[in-house]
């Protein structure tokens, strides 16, 4: 093989080494994330408060109703197709990493898509991620509003009748007075949501 052959084979390797990694870096999913996943608030903090919304069944829920118990909040959609699934199943995770312990939490999936999500449909979906989930919907304004006092950005991604829709993953710690204590990122290792559920369990009530 002449020199210059090799010389080239050699760049062609190196160009080809550097791009893979380069692209394993930008594409590659982030590791589990740690305590830096977790936005701890004060009682100053302006975020969440009241909402008024319905279940499957078509009762009206309120947050007065989980006065007493810490909620663990999550806004999506069931026709999501793999993040808030994902999401979803990490919430579930963490209670079950609880178990006894974290038996008052109550798991809350609120929709973002009140047009796809209610009645059964939506409550056999949260109950395919834990027994305890709650499903609740409500008409469009009301969404609006429980998204607007949790700072939630979402909107129609897509259109037609299988649209997508983009929206923000959190997961919202409620005390049992009704407070926002912490904001989990959802793509957090249910390790470390199950940490700061059970650290806010043992901590005053807010
Ligand atoms: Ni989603």
């Amino acid at each position: 093989m002449k020199k210059g052959a090799l010389i080239a084979i050699t760049a062609a390797l190196v160009v080809a080494v550097t791009a893979a990694f380069i692209l394993v870096q930008k594409y590659a999913p982030p590791p589990a994330r740690g305590d830096n996943a977790v936005i701890r608030l004060g009682p100053s903090a302006e975020i969440g408060g009241p909402f008024d919304l319905v279940d499957p069944g078509g009762r009206a829920v309120t947050d007065r109703d989980f006065l007493g118990r810490h909620m663990l909040i999550y806004f999506g959609y069931s026709s999501c197709p793999d993040v808030c699934p994902l999401d979803l199943q990490r919430m579930a995770s963490a209670l079950d990493i609880l178990g006894p312990e974290g038996k008052s939490v109550v798991p809350v999936f609120i929709t973002i898509d009140p047009e796809r999500d209610s009645g059964k449909h939506l409550g056999d979906y949260v109950r395919a991620f834990h027994p305890r989930m709650v499903g609740l919907t409500g008409p469009e304004a009301a969404i609006k509003s429980v998204t607007n006092a949790y700072k939630v950005f979402y909107r129609k991604a897509s259109q037609g009748a299988e649209y997508l829709m983009d929206h923000t993953s959190f997961i919202y710690v409620i005390g049992p007075k009704g407070a926002v204590r912490s904001i989990i990122r959802a793509d957090t290792a249910p390790e470390i949501m199950a940490r700061e559920i059970r650290r806010l369990l043992q901590t005053a009530p807010r």
